[in-house]
């Protein structure tokens, strides 16, 4: 932590940062926008009033950057953090499943088969109303202090619904995830009295599941990559559920999408302990997510891949490196995946507000990092096992509940998201890195857990170009 902070900003990008008395001279312009004068005293509404005038001079700056006059924004003392990087959530989809969390508060357990409720629900919605409410929850999340979100499909599940999701995803974000083995969709299930997913309706049959998983690596990869809406592809392997999948079909998955070019993710260990970890590792996938069941094994696996590429050296890696990350992520593409996964392990992401949504134990993240595994926390913000897009509120619960400190959080909510983004250009505060901070309205950022539930972090981009709502 930098005390009496000074950032410099040019365009979208961080030009310097320091303390204030080190600011070099070029950078001390009078005063011409204090526009945050007075910590606590109608914080907000200053904020707002200077990011209004900000976007009012980007279009000037924008015109004519030679001429532009800098501007100062007094920040009065809150704390600055780089913006929250969300890297796992679900928020293309249709439908309601508040029921569902209901009876779960009453003792029932969560298996996945809610997800084929969601799959009817989006794919009888259109491809605007999906975007209409995607964008609803982007602007909460950035409401929020997250400055990058990843989004999966997955509720699509036949070729064209899952394509359908993605065009959506991609509306709002370069980080793009294909999950079409999130689950075995009714007309692959077996036809059978008591399977509450197929009684009483009339879905056609198409096969078992194994001629899903063939359709998700042939016909349904080829339609994704054809499109070029996913940057990733991910799988929920859980052998606990019958209807996610287990360890052979979704290396099956995952090998498929990554001869295609995909970068890889796995859903792992989220309802008991399996396979998904070790598949992650050997497969070279970004990360690992839930976690909530790790073993010994598997996080010695995980800290395994970072051997030779440890997360101290990311953050000093070279500025040609996160020049390209940086370029190419505006661009949309990123760099190739195989050159990334010479550079990046597998990091454990924990989704904490799943535990809390779903009963479930909460895992001790201490066990990670003692193992020497970069960690991350994200939202997961999905209908089923969480549907809260607060990465505050995630944040808190992993101070509270899972054993990490407050600074550690701070790291896993922005570098340990980048990370598991297998990003250099995002989470960060450091020059050459994009300009999205997440402020609190607080002296410090022990507030973000020490004031749960209350709306004192929010999006700050002083670049002054929102990529993301
Ligand atoms: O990350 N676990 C698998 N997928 C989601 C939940 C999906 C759902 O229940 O709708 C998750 O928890
Ligand atoms: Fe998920």
């Amino acid at each position: 932590m930098i005390e009496q902070a000074a950032v410099v900003v040019r365009g979208e990008i961080i030009e310097w940062v320091g303390r204030e008395q080190d600011l070099p001279t070029e950078y001390r312009y009078p005063c011409r926008h204090r526009a945050v004068t007075q910590f606590g005293n109608g914080s907000r509404e200053q904020i707002e009033a200077a990011e209004a005038n900000k976007q009012a001079e980007a279009i000037d700056e924008a015109t004519n950057e030679a001429t532009a006059e800098p501007r100062h924004i007094d920040l009065a003392g809150r704390a600055l953090l780089p913006g929250f990087v969300d890297s796992h959530s679900h928020l293309v989809f249709g439908g309601d499943r508040g029921d569902e969390f209901e009876a779960r508060m009453g003792g029932q357990q969560y298996d996945g088969g809610g997800i084929l409720r969601t799959v009817r629900a989006t794919r009888a919605a259109s491809e605007d109303m999906l975007a209409d409410r995607a964008l609803a929850l982007l602007r909460e999340a950035r409401a929020q202090g997250t400055t990058t979100m990843e989004i999966k499909s997955g509720y699509g599940l036949d070729v064209s619904n899952e394509a359908k999701l993605l065009r959506v995803a991609a509306r709002f974000t370069p980080e793009t995830t294909f999950l079409g083995g999130h689950a075995v969709p009714e007309e692959y299930r077996p036809v059978q009295a008591g399977d509450d997913a197929r009684s009483g309706s009339s879905v056609p049959h198409f096969g078992d599941r194994d001629d899903y998983v063939h359709l998700v690596c042939g016909p349904m990869l080829d339609a994704v990559v054809r499109e070029g809406n996913a940057r990733w592809s991910d799988v929920f392997c859980e052998p606990h559920s019958p209807y996610a999948f287990d360890g052979d079909e979704t290396c099956a998955m995952l090998t498929a999408a990554k001869q295609r070019g995909l970068g890889i993710r796995v859903h792992g260990a989220q309802l008991g302990p399996g396979p998904g970890a070790r598949i992650a590792c050997e497969l070279g996938a970004a990360s690992v997510d839930h976690c909530t069941f790790l073993t010994d094994d598997d996080l010695d696996a995980l800290a395994a891949t970072w051997l030779g590429k440890q997360p101290g050296a990311w953050a000093e890696m070279s500025a040609e490196t996160s020049s390209a990350a940086s370029s190419a992520a505006s661009s949309k593409m990123q760099p190739a995946a195989s050159a990334l996964e010479r550079q990046y392990g597998t990091v454990a992401t924990y989704l904490p507000a799943v535990e809390f949504s779903t009963k479930q134990p909460y895992p001790d993240m201490r066990r990670a990092i003692a193992a020497g595994v970069p960690i991350a926390i994200a939202s997961d913000c999905n209908p089923g096992t969480c549907f809260s897009d607060s990465m505050p509120f995630a944040f808190a619960i992993a101070v509270r509940e899972m054993g990490l400190t407050i600074a550690q959080a701070v790291w896993a909510a922005t570098a340990g998201g980048a990370l598991a983004l297998r990003r250099s250009d995002i989470g960060v505060i450091r020059i050459g890195a994009k300009a999205d901070f997440a402020l609190v309205d607080a002296p410090s950022y022990a507030h973000i857990a020490y004031r749960p539930g209350v709306p004192i972090t929010h999006a700050l981009d002083l670049g002054g170009h929102d990529r993301q709502p």
